[in-house]
């Protein structure tokens, strides 16, 4: 197959197949593959190429506790290996809408390496209703503020569903 079909194939395949991911095993998570994980995020389009996002990595168990009682899914934190909270800073920012969808765009491709590196990983938002109290806690600064956390590690269960969409007919109002 032509190296670039397979290519297309295999991308096209990692968004069809991933899932949220809320139940991990054990098992570390090296810094290698961490490091893929983020620099999957830096290569996010942003406008202008701004790269408005931040982002905190955390692995120590203490701080992961205390980052777990500011959301419902504080079990889900707990038991991730390693957690990204991706911040928007401010001083990058010149349109904020355009800015915020490149920090979801950097969140996507880091949640599909997780997918690809063969772990699993789930987008928290929930946690936003705290986010001057996550930012405060990870030292963040004031301008920068808190967009998501993702949770990620080792898939412990994989949901055993395949997803639900709706139609492309529901969605697409014009095709002309
Ligand atoms: C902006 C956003 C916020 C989300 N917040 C949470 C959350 O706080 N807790 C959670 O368990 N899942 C959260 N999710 C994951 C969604 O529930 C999940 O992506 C959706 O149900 C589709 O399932 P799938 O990712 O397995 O395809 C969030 C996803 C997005 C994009």
């Amino acid at each position: 197959m032509n190296p670039l079909l397979e290519n297309k194939s295999s991308v096209f395949s990692a968004i069809k197949n991933r899932r949220s991911v809320r139940h991990f095993s054990k098992e570390p998570v090296s810094d290698d593959l961490v490091d893929q994980i983020l620099e999957s995020g830096l290569w996010a389009p942003s406008g202008k190429n701004n790269q408005p996002w931040k982002f905190a990595i955390l692995r120590d168990e203490t701080l992961k506790a205390s980052l777990s009682t500011f959301t419902h899914y504080g079990q889900v934190i707990r038991s991730a290996s390693v957690c990204i909270a991706v911040f928007l800073d401010h001083t990058r920012v010149y349109d904020r809408t355009k800015d915020v969808q490149a920090v979801g765009a950097s969140i996507q491709n880091m949640l599909l390496t997780i997918h690809a590196l063969g772990l699993g990983g789930v987008w928290l938002g929930e946690i936003l209703k705290n986010k001057e109290k996550v930012a405060e806690l990870l030292g963040a600064q004031k301008e920068w503020e808190l967009m998501a956390v993702i949770a990620f590690g080792h898939p412990l269960k994989i949901p055993n569903h395949s997803g639900e969409r709706d139609s492309l007919q529901e969605k697409v109002f014009l095709r002309r």
